[in-house]
């Protein structure tokens, strides 16, 4: 078994003509071994290529989705709820870049990711592609897309790349006040006025079946699931995480008083699992290739936040730039910190 240990000399001992098959065979022990690979650490390219996709697609999923949300900013209904959109929206925005971050070790720049999300050449989840018709629309989201992404997310702690598993650790505890935050909210208006009520019972309508998509094809049809399996970077399948969501779900619909838009939804005794029924993958795949409600919307906002943010990025860079030692500067990477919240600068959510 490879140890840690064993891992690090053979990347300090490889020179240019190393045997790949070697290194492969200790990159092979170490996920074996439960071990994290790290940036420094040999790796296949597609083991890379394929962290670098994930990810990115899953820091532009988490700015992205600032936008539905933010648009109800400016109409909270009190304070209270006001500050606490607010902050949800603010820690989006810090799972993005803490993601572009990890993204970053794997020899990728966060300008290029952009430049993909923006020219249609990355994707982000298709959730956001939704519009949010209501209010009660922030607490459906809250419950059920940030409930979902805690589904598949808690298992990515311990995927074998340490700076995403790392990155998903603080992400996850903040997922969780997201998912309590969008469950107190609906509870709220499920005991509230009977138009309330309803607001509610029509978002968690239209929120329940693009949330369960969330999880992906089923395993059959999922094009990067077994490798990435094996690569341990997915402890557990789509299929699998979908069922313990909706285990998860059904109680807790149940104590908001609200039902899920589901006539196939039962306990069954011998699965020991809630079935349920099919999912209309046809919508999903169209809204995969651009044909959501809100694609267009989602990536004009995106790319116009990018353009009115080019000031503060050229500042911070200017800024990073006078008071680097000389050497920051000349290595290219001056303004990078200061750069990196000013992506985010001018993100305001929809028009
Ligand atoms: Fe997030
Ligand atoms: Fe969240």
């Amino acid at each position: 078994m490879a140890t840690a240990a064993a891992h690090r000399t053979a990347r300090a001992d490889g020179t240019a003509d190393a045997d790949a098959a070697a290194y492969e065979a200790v990159f092979d022990a170490a996920v074996a071994a439960d071990e994290r690979i790290e940036p420094r650490d040999w790796m296949p390219d597609a083991y890379r290529a394929t962290l670098i996709r994930q990810i990115a697609q899953h820091a532009h999923s988490e700015i992205i989705g600032m936008q539905p949300e933010a648009n109800w900013i400016t109409r909270a209904p009190s304070l209270r709820r006001k500050a606490i959109l607010m902050a949800k929206v603010q820690d989006e925005a810090g799972h993005g870049l803490y993601l572009y971050s990890a993204a970053e070790t794997l020899g990728t720049s966060r300008d290029e990711l952009l430049d993909k999300l923006h020219t249609g050449r990355q994707k982000y989840s298709s959730i956001f592609n939704y519009p949010t018709l209501t209010w009660a629309d922030v607490g459906a989201i809250g419950w059920l897309v940030d409930g979902a992404a805690i589904t598949n997310q808690v298992p990515l702690c311990r995927c074998s790349y340490g700076p995403y598993a790392r990155a998903m650790v603080r992400i996850c505890k903040e997922e969780s006040f997201h998912q309590r935050q969008g469950y107190e909210l609906l509870l709220a208006l499920s005991r509230g006025t009977p138009e309330q009520h309803a607001m509610a019972q029509d978002a968690v309508d239209r929120w329940w079946w693009p949330s369960l998509m969330m999880f992906g094809p089923p395993d059959d049809e999922s094009a990067h699931s077994a490798q990435s399996m094996a690569w341990k970077i997915k402890r557990h399948s789509n299929d699998e995480l979908r069922q313990r969501f909706v285990d998860i779900c059904v109680p807790q619909a149940e104590s908001l008083g609200l039902t899920l838009p589901d006539p196939q939804l039962r306990w069954n005794e011998e699965r020991v699992h809630y079935d349920f029924g099919p999912i209309d993958w046809t919508e999903f795949w169209e809204v995969l290739k651009g044909n959501g409600p809100c694609n267009e919307q989602r990536i004009t906002q995106r790319r116009r936040a990018h353009d009115e943010g080019a000031w503060v990025r050229e500042a911070a860079a200017a800024y990073a730039a006078k008071h680097s030692d000389g050497t920051r500067a000349a290595d290219g990477h001056a303004g990078t910190v200061g750069g990196a919240s000013a992506h985010q600068a001018g993100e305001n959510g929809e028009a």
